[in-house]
């Protein structure tokens, strides 16, 4: 699908966000190896979390509902049964590789899939630590979905992940549950702890002292009441749109703020962002609040260390950005962001070229000049989720209509994107 976007003269409204894609897949997921039913509101919206969906009714689950809102009758720790068919993961790697981590300690076997772009990304990293738990698990030379997984008994590992993932601190998290004892990750950076949050919402023991999670296996999971808030990362795309466009005031409702995620605030807010949280609240365990996002004059910046494990899905609407500071932008330490849905690094500077924007591309990062005006063009989604919504704010910018290819990319995770975009940007 192809759309066009025009330059706005302004943002402003108040907007609602579908739910956090990560905490919707982990909520289901635990629900379906919890006992008891769960109930899920706010759950996302996006393809990704239906792919989730999916796989957990094809391995025997009862999932009720529609929309937003669904009731998951969870079948315990022992109660899944065999899939009749192969398993699909869309495109999604959260649910193939956090998906993974409960399939290999099944009595039975099973076969996961994806879509093109899932099928070229590295399984490597959950093959690892699940192969040392005792999983038998095949994968196309040896590191690409689809996987074969042969199910069977775990044991307990104590795990250092050489690279700061999320999704494969929570595989290893999810296997450690069906193994008798006390499994640990150790992570090297900080990345997001919904599963650590999530697992103990349905009464798992989660302990973290310093970098090393642990969990304790064969726990009582029970069903309960869950609500998810918005997706801070869907949320970007609007708060970066509303700091550029000039005269743009915007409130965004009910957004998920959990620490490990919203280093995204503080990092434009050190820049001299307007952004107020006028209050917070917890829900879940997690941190909810609305966010008020103004125009501002923004000084650019450096993403490097932790704080690209902490911003990895914003690099690339903060790629924008950066070209419209006063400095700048420099992203370093993020060679992940070749391994995600495309080659960020790549797409990024692909699409800011074609808008005659100055890149500077870096084996693991880029440097993008501040100070630098958007030519209209016609770009890319490349498939990718957050490259179209990306370069959809980037469009607003430009000097005229600018036109996306692939343009549907957004459902991935948010599928009412464009139509969000439409009723708050003025021309
Ligand atoms: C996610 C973790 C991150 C992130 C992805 C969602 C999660 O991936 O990029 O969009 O929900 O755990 P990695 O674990 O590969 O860093």
């Amino acid at each position: 699908m192809q759309r066009r976007i025009a330059p706005a003269a302004s943002l402003s409204g108040e907007i609602g966000l579908p739910g956090d894609k990560s905490i919707s897949h982990r909520y289901a997921m635990i629900a379906a190896i919890a006992k008891g039913q769960t109930r899920i509101r706010n759950y996302s919206t996006g393809a990704d979390c239906r792919s989730t969906l999916g796989c957990l009714r094809a391995l025997g689950v009862r999932v009720e509902g529609s929309g937003t809102e669904f009731a998951i009758e969870g079948k315990g720790l022992g109660g899944l049964s065999a899939p009749a068919a192969d398993l699909d993961a869309g495109n999604s790697g959260s649910t193939i590789r956090m998906l993974s981590g409960i399939l290999a300690a099944q009595p039975f076997r099973s076969r996961i899939f994806g879509d093109e772009s899932l099928s070229r990304r590295p399984m490597q990293r959950i093959l690892r630590p699940l192969t040392e738990m005792g999983a038998r698990i095949r994968a196309r030379a040896e590191q690409y979905p689809p996987l074969e997984i042969e199910g069977s008994p775990l044991r307990p590992i104590d795990y250092a992940l050489p690279v700061a993932s999320a999704q494969v601190k929570t595989c290893v998290l999810f296997a450690g549950l069906f193994a008798d004892g006390a499994t640990s990750v150790a992570e090297p950076a900080r990345s997001r702890d919904h599963t650590e949050i999530a697992l103990r919402e349905f009464g798992a023991d989660v302990a973290v002292t310093g970098s090393r999670i642990t969990v304790v296996g064969r726990p009582k999971l029970t069903g309960r009441e869950l609500f998810v808030p918005s997706d801070l990362s869907s949320a970007a795309f609007f708060i970066v749109a509303a700091l550029l466009v000039p005269g743009s005031r915007l409130a965004i409702r009910g957004v998920g703020l959990n620490p490990s995620r919203s280093a995204l605030l503080d990092f434009l807010t050190s820049m001299g962002a307007r952004i107020g949280i006028p209050d917070l609240e917890c829900r879940n365990g997690e941190l909810v609040g609305d966010i008020v996002v103004e125009h501002s004059t923004l000084r650019g910046g450096t993403i490097d260390g932790g704080l690209t494990a902490a911003l990895i899905d914003e690099i690339p609407v903060l790629a924008v950005l950066g070209a419209a500071t006063e400095e700048g932008l420099t992203v370093k330490d993020a060679s992940e962001l070749r391994l995600k849905e495309t080659d960020r690094i790549r797409t990024v500077i692909d699409n800011l070229r074609r808008m005659g924007v100055a890149a500077e591309e870096l084996p693991d990062g880029m440097v993008i000049p501040g100070r630098q005006k958007f030519r209209a063009a016609r770009f890319d989604s490349f498939g990718d989720h957050r490259i179209a919504m990306a370069f959809a704010v980037a469009a607003l910018l430009a000097d005229g209509e600018s036109t996306i290819d692939g343009a549907e990319a957004a459902s991935v995770s948010f599928p009412e994107f464009w139509d969000t975009l439409d009723a708050i940007a003025r021309s």
